[in-house]
């Protein structure tokens, strides 16, 4: 059995793939700053079901604090591999502020690649965002697409991380994989994306928010397969960007009529300006993951969606009052 550190475990995709890696027994190290970036009663609602776990030992630390991180009892431990999970991960909030997006996506990350040159850490595995691909290139996204131009100051800080892997990979062989997610979704997802926000409005009858025309799409993923493909990602590769979508993109007032329905209620949409920096489609080729990770989503969206909304009927008491925007 191997032993990993997971960085932003209380956080969305970073409690699955502990929950994951804990399931196949393994042992598994977690760090999260719990910041308030949104509601922090959904970190605590994950953590809660990681800490019920013996393999499971948690450290409340931020990854930007260099000094805290040299102080912590990793040194004495031995790391298969750094999964590094914990980022600021909002598109929009990104261009109110952009310093904290490249305190934590940049200098946090850098962290931890020095951590594993210190440590002799052989793999490292970095969250990407299919934000990168921007506008303009031709769809399904392709890894070896022009990622130049992000977005989003959210998207350049991703970028920034990726450009920053790879010269560790190349300076000090470090073995790293970066995955590119698109749209995670699943239950007790983030309450600042839409599939969370469109379930509360509409189960609770308040207005949806859409902005601009609604005409947008995403190649919405469930978090079960990102969670089964990032552990596919730990097997050593060199340094590789791999797509991790559903290739499965779905309108927006598609997915609203798919939680219509499940949720049994009407949507009442109220339209807002289109936001500057989001990209208008998503769309993920993922021959690359099938190939050197065996990958396939297997989660339909409308199969997804149900158990999006049946985690929020069963929390409905704490989960209608988070924050939504
Ligand atoms: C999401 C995540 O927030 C990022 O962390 C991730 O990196 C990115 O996906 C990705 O795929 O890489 P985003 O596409 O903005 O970013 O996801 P949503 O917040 O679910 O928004 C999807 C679309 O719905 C956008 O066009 C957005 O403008 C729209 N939206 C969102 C609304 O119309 N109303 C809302 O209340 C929220």
């Amino acid at each position: 059995m191997a032993s990993y550190l997971v960085t932003g475990c209380a956080g969305f995709i970073g409690w699955k793939v502990a929950e994951f890696l804990l399931a196949e027994g393994h042992t598994v190290v977690g760090v999260d700053n719990l910041n308030d970036a949104y509601d922090v009663r959904l970190k605590r609602w994950r953590l809660t079901r990681l800490q019920d776990q013996p393999n499971f030992t948690f450290h409340w630390l931020d990854i930007t604090d260099r000094s805290a991180l040299e102080r912590s009892t990793f040194n004495v431990q031995r790391f298969d591999a750094v999964i590094n999970l914990a980022a600021r991960a909002g598109v929009r909030p990104s261009v109110e502020n952009p310093w904290v997006y490249y305190e934590t996506n940049v200098m946090g990350t850098l962290n931890l690649l020095e951590l594993c040159r210190e440590l002799g850490i052989a793999k490292f595995v970095q969250a990407s965002s299919s934000s990168v691909y921007g506008q303009g290139n031709p769809m399904p996204y392709r890894e070896d697409q022009n990622t130049d131009h992000p977005p989003s100051p959210y998207a350049a800080s991703k970028k920034a991380a990726e450009t920053l892997c790879s010269t560790y990979h190349s300076l000090h062989g470090l073995d790293i994989t970066v995955l590119r997610y698109f749209t995670v979704y699943g239950p007790a997802g983030r309450p600042d994306m839409s599939p969370f926000r469109f379930v509360q409005w509409i189960s609770e009858g308040r207005p949806v928010t859409i902005y601009g025309d609604g005409t947008q799409s995403r190649d919405f993923t469930y978090v079960d397969d990102i969670a089964r493909g990032t552990l596919a990602a730990l097997r050593p590769l060199g340094f590789e960007v791999i797509n991790l979508g559903s290739d499965r993109p779905i309108g927006l007032m598609d997915a609203i009529r798919v939680i219509e329905k499940l949720v049994g209620r009407r949507a009442l949409v109220e339209y807002q300006p289109r936001h500057p920096a989001d990209v208008k489609d998503t769309w993920a080729e993922i021959g690359k993951a099938e190939w050197m990770l065996g990958w396939r989503p297997e989660v339909a969206f409308e199969e997804g969606m149900a158990r999006v909304v049946e985690w929020y009927r069963e929390n409905r008491a704490w989960a209608r009052e988070v924050e939504t925007g």
